[in-house]
């Protein structure tokens, strides 16, 4: 009898554990954890928050590590880089030489949502001893000056939202949040280019040719402006406030809150409790009457996308809004829960340009799922955090450690063996 498969036919629980671990360990490239060998593989943001979370499972030292690793590429400025090219590869586009950021080491010149200090809290509830302290002393003061990098150069509406200038910056780079907004990039004078992602992956996975000479056009303008990250940010081609970074920033900084308090960082901590104070208020701007939910709204146009996406749900995760509009926000929630087999799809199936395979406009991510659930049970949504966690470990027996997976099938899409999404089996839906 295969020992991996438990009575009901099911996968066992030790057999996912094991399996969980394997690929991060497989994908730790010493210090930095590839989200996949393949389709990413170099070091990337968001990805290593959330990849230190499962380390910490077994292994709390390289847990550390490789947050660490992600701050050792910080810019003498706060910013911390999407990416970072630690060693070469050129399976992958856009490279170093692309982004031309002149920096030691080479990293993109984009940032990513700022999940980081919200993954140090949780590894540091889960061990209080005194040498995790050291890390939290280390630590903090770079997070610190990444948020303050924020403050300065993404939130020119003083109101404490984020606004993203690239797709990618998001995290979620083909929603259609961003169809119209980015549509009005001019794409005229791009370079030719070659794309990498198709040769690992069915075209059918991954975003659009448009959206690529989009992408592309973006890095060609940040490059352009020398990764002038103020000018890129009040003048550039896009610039879009995201509901989902603001609402893992607001969320960042009540963790930073707690550890400040805790740690007697007390200058820092009146700094942290203003940013909270202006986002409290300042996310009504993001706030869709007509369809009663959070919404990421374009500068330029002044437009809001009206489109509920995976990100909307991020509000109970920030602690944010009114009863009022907790309760219109759970009203949608709970329909999604009744219409779809996994929750939560990136974008409603309801939606024309819901596309079950495709990225960010359908499939189903495992640290997404994370924080919606986290959020929920902390605003009393008990079950339907406790569904979102059942969903996603039942999406990972299925069919295994994939990228992301379709809502309607369970199937899975993107890069197989993915470091995320092993680490939130460790940490979360395998438990
Ligand atoms: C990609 O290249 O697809 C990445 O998501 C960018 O961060």
């Amino acid at each position: 009898m295969n020992e991996s498969v438990v009575g009901n036919g099911e996968v066992s629980t030790g057999h996912m554990n094991q399996r969980a671990r394997d690929i991060l360990m497989s994908n730790d490239l010493g210090g930095y954890t590839v989200p996949n060998k393949n389709v990413y593989p170099f070091q990337w943001n968001w990805d290593s928050a959330f990849v230190a979370l499962g380390f910490a499972e077994f292994d709390i030292d390289r847990a550390w590590k490789e947050i660490e690793t992600l701050f050792d590429a910080q810019w003498q400025d706060g910013f911390v880089p999407q990416i970072v090219f630690w060693q070469e590869n050129d399976g992958y586009f856009p490279g170093a030489s692309v982004w031309q950021t002149g920096k030691t080491p080479a990293t993109s010149g984009i940032t990513q949502p700022p999940v980081a200090a919200s993954m140090v809290r949780q590894i540091w509830e889960m061990d209080k001893s005194d040498k995790n302290r050291a890390h939290i002393e280390h630590l903090f003061p770079k997070i610190m000056a990444w948020h303050r990098w924020f403050d300065k150069y993404r939130d020119p509406l003083n109101k404490g939202l984020v606004v993203a200038t690239h797709p990618w910056e998001t995290g979620r780079d083909n929603a259609p949040e961003w169809d119209e907004p980015a549509a009005a990039v001019d794409i005229s004078a791009i370079g030719p280019y070659e794309r990498r992602d198709t040769l690992h992956l069915d075209k059918k996975m991954r975003p659009h040719k448009e959206d690529y000479d989009r992408f592309v056009a973006m890095v060609e303008y940040g490059r352009a402006q020398n990764w002038d990250h103020k000018t890129i940010a009040t003048e550039g081609p896009f610039r879009v406030v995201d509901v989902g970074m603001t609402m893992m920033l607001i969320r960042a900084n009540k963790d930073m809150l707690a550890l400040a308090n805790e740690f007697d960082f007390e200058k820092d901590a009146v700094e942290i409790g203003n940013w909270i104070h202006r986002a409290q208020k300042g996310v009504d701007f993001l706030w869709n009457d007509k369809i009663g939910a959070f919404c990421s709204k374009d500068l330029i146009s002044g437009r809001s996308s009206g489109i509920i996406s995976s990100a909307t749900f991020l509000c109970f995760y920030a602690g944010v809004g009114s009863d009022m509009q907790r309760a219109s926000v759970s009203r949608n929630l709970e329909k999604i829960a009744t219409t779809t087999r996994f929750l939560m799809p990136s974008l409603l199936p309801d939606n024309p340009r819901f596309d079950a395979m495709r990225y960010w406009r359908g499939p189903v991510w495992a640290v997404v799922n994370y924080m919606i659930s986290k959020g929920c049970r902390e605003v009393g949504l008990v079950d339907l955090s406790e569904r979102i966690k059942l969903d996603t470990a039942a999406l990972m027996k299925q069919s295994g450690f994939y990228e992301a997976f379709n809502p309607e099938t369970g199937e899975g899409t993107g890069g197989e063996d993915f470091s995320w999404t092993a680490a939130m089996w460790l940490h979360w839906a395998g438990k």
